[in-house]
């Protein structure tokens, strides 16, 4: 987000990786102001949680993933540690594409495997903030020598047709249960997007937190730390620094709570009293009132069954159904027909 990669199309031929970006600062920044006009202004208050993942943002979100709480990631890597040899040889995949890349730090025990056996292979990282991209894209070619790394900076919902087309047998990767912060709704176009990108033969592995007990999942958005806190606040510092709003974080909450009709948590922040918020570049001015909130972003949960009709809903079929011994999270493949 507002990468200091400039170009539309940016191959940095000294690094031992390459480099697209399809979110230079000014495109960014007019559909991050076509949104938030959009979002703010509607009866119930809502943004985006693509804008949370700044530098620090995205810094923040890997604090998470070591929380206590937060057991999706570890129990996720527990999963992929289990099968991910398997899934490599088995599918006999040649290059792994993987959506909201971030950190990576769990794809690489699918990219060892992948190495392995073959070291020359492809791996293709997106994600929308270019700076951890960038990060991600180093340290992986620093440590699987040989492996073609071409990174890709864009918008899942916007820029998916720019990922290269398949040099052999693909798998896409979406992890860390982001497939849950699309609306129900909106998930089956997306994963037939997905579905466009991939060949008869080639497969989609996706982490998906699983519906179960509601104090363990609320506990997960709300450590005891407060670095979710301050992961959820840094949408309203996204905001003061692109748009020139004027939130004052001392002046808006943290909360995260489980809805029952959706399976999903949803977080908020929320206004401890009633105040006016300019957006100078939006030219809006906004009336909070107090305990008003502005959700920030949606985490839906599934079961086997309604991971099953998202894959339907895009055109692909449930291939592979992995879980945890406690059953709190999935991954599983799709493959189209
Ligand atoms: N896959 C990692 C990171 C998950 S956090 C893991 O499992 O731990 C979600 C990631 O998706 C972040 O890196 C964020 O920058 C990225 N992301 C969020 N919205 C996006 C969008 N619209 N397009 C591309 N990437 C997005
Ligand atoms: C990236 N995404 C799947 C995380 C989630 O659990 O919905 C983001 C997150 N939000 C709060 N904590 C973590």
């Amino acid at each position: 987000m507002g990468p200091s990669l400039t170009s539309s199309r940016t191959d940095v031929d000294a690094l031992p990786f390459s480099v697209e970006v399809h979110v230079g600062p000014g495109d960014f920044r007019v559909e991050m102001a076509r949104d938030v006009a959009r979002g703010l202004s509607a009866a119930s208050k809502e943004l985006q949680p693509k804008y949370f993942y700044d530098a620090r943002g995205s810094a923040l979100f890997e604090q998470i993933t070591e929380t206590a709480e937060y057991y999706q990631t570890r129990t996720e890597r527990s999963i992929l540690e289990r099968i991910a040899p398997e899934v490599i040889t088995r599918h006999g995949i040649d290059e792994v594409v993987e959506l909201g890349a971030g950190s990576a730090r769990k794809t690489e025990t699918l990219l060892r495997a992948l190495h392995a056996r073959n070291a020359a292979a492809r791996y293709i990282p997106f994600d929308v903030d270019p700076h951890m991209l960038v990060d991600t894209a180093g340290r992986l070619s620093a440590l699987l020598p040989g492996l073609s790394v071409h990174a890709v900076a864009g918008d899942f919902e916007r820029h998916m047709a720019t990922i290269p087309s398949p040099s052999g047998r693909r798998l896409i990767v979406f992890l860390g249960g982001t497939v849950g912060n699309f609306s129900p709704g909106a998930r089956g176009g997306f994963i037939s997007k997905v579905a466009q990108l991939m060949d008869p033969g080639d497969l989609l592995l996706v982490g998906t937190d699983l519906v179960g007990d509601v104090a363990r999942i609320e506990a997960a958005y709300n450590d005891a730390t407060g670095v979710t806190s301050d992961f959820n606040l840094n949408a309203l510092r996204v905001l003061n620094r692109e748009l020139g709003a004027d939130f004052d974080l001392g002046h808006f909450v943290h909360d995260a709570r489980y809805d029952h009709a959706q399976d999903c948590i949803e977080m908020f922040a929320r206004a401890t009293l009633a105040q006016r918020v300019r957006v100078e570049e939006l030219g809006l001015d906004l009336a909070f009132a107090e305990g008003e909130e502005i959700r920030t972003e949606i985490s839906c949960k599934f079961t086997r069954e309604s991971v099953s009709q998202m894959y339907e809903s895009g055109g692909l079929k449930l291939a592979e159904w992995h879980t945890d011994p406690n059953q709190w999270f999935a991954v599983s493949l799709a493959a189209r027909d």
